[in-house]
């Protein structure tokens, strides 16, 4: 695996490994902010499986942070992330710092419409306006054919979605299913951050939207939410940010049930200082 930390230094090998090779290489691309786990790997494992080479950026983005001590507090492990990488055939990473990232402040603004004003844009405001100026300059520096995404962060997902649409960006965007922990606890980097306690309840998530998608036939969306939020409020861990129930394109709340749209329960929860999101599939 090679390291560049600038923005020249990437392009110029990219460039040399597309004209050297005959058929060039189709490049997979997984955009991350470190702090690697199982659900990383498994979309570079993917990503290594479907393109000739694997890029991957490991970048903590300030300007998608909308609350100082959580970027702060975001893991930095790169040593412990490069081996990882190595593990799973990472060709290239890209690791820049925040100078080479962004010389000048950016200043682009994004309007995404109904899709950014619920939930995670509802409650971070600025935040989905910072990934998207992030995740565009990272298509425009790496140029993949093809970038992963986890549906974990579903939102986001579907954010990124509408930016190539808006855009016109040349690139695929694979949605890739939630990698769960043994106890169902969605993987993401801000649980090591977790108190041993606050491990042991977090699993109530998982449990209450699967006990949730089995109750989907006995009741409306508003009595579904509703009883969500009771088994969450009933957990003295737990702090409630948001509950929804909506349908999988603008991600609007829904008030009855239709098979034909699809529709997600997705969730926001505090656990001490340590926020976690996850959502299930309903239809
Ligand atoms: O999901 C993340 O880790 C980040 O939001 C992303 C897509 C790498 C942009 O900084």
């Amino acid at each position: 695996m090679l390291t560049f930390t600038t923005i020249a230094s990437l392009r110029e090998h990219l460039a040399g490994c597309r004209t050297s090779v005959n058929p060039a290489p189709t490049t997979g691309f997984v955009p991350t902010m470190g702090a690697l786990h199982e659900g990383h790997l498994e979309l570079m494992r993917r990503a290594k499986n479907e393109n000739s080479l694997l890029v991957v950026s490991i970048f903590v983005n300030p300007i998608q942070f909308n609350n100082i001590e959580d970027l702060e507090k975001y893991p930095r492990l790169i040593e412990q992330d490069s081996k990882l990488l190595e593990t799973v055939g990472c060709d290239v990473l890209f690791a820049p710092g925040v100078n080479e990232m962004y010389p000048k402040p950016e200043t682009a603004q994004y309007d995404f419409g109904l899709l950014a004003q619920v939930m995670e844009g509802a409650a971070r405001p600025g935040h989905f306006n910072g990934v998207a100026i992030v995740v565009r300059k990272l298509f425009e520096i790496v140029e993949p054919d093809k970038a992963y995404f986890g549906e974990k962060d579903f939102q986001q997902l579907a954010i990124i979605q509408r930016l190539v649409e808006i855009c016109h960006l040349p690139v695929e965007i694979v949605p890739c299913a939630i990698v769960r922990e043994a106890d169902g606890l969605a993987m993401s980097s801000r649980n090591m951050r977790l108190t041993p306690q606050e491990r042991a309840v977090s699993t109530r998530i998982y449990q209450t939207l699967i006990e949730a998608v089995r109750l989907t036939e006995r009741n409306n969306p508003a009595a579904l939410k509703q009883w969500v939020v009771n088994q969450l409020a009933a957990e003295p861990f737990f702090a409630i940010d948001y509950v929804e129930i909506a349908e999988d394109r603008l991600l609007q709340p829904i008030d009855t049930w239709n098979p034909e749209t699809g529709c997600l329960i997705f969730v926001a929860v505090f656990l001490g200082k340590v926020r976690l999101i996850d959502n299930m599939r309903i239809f």
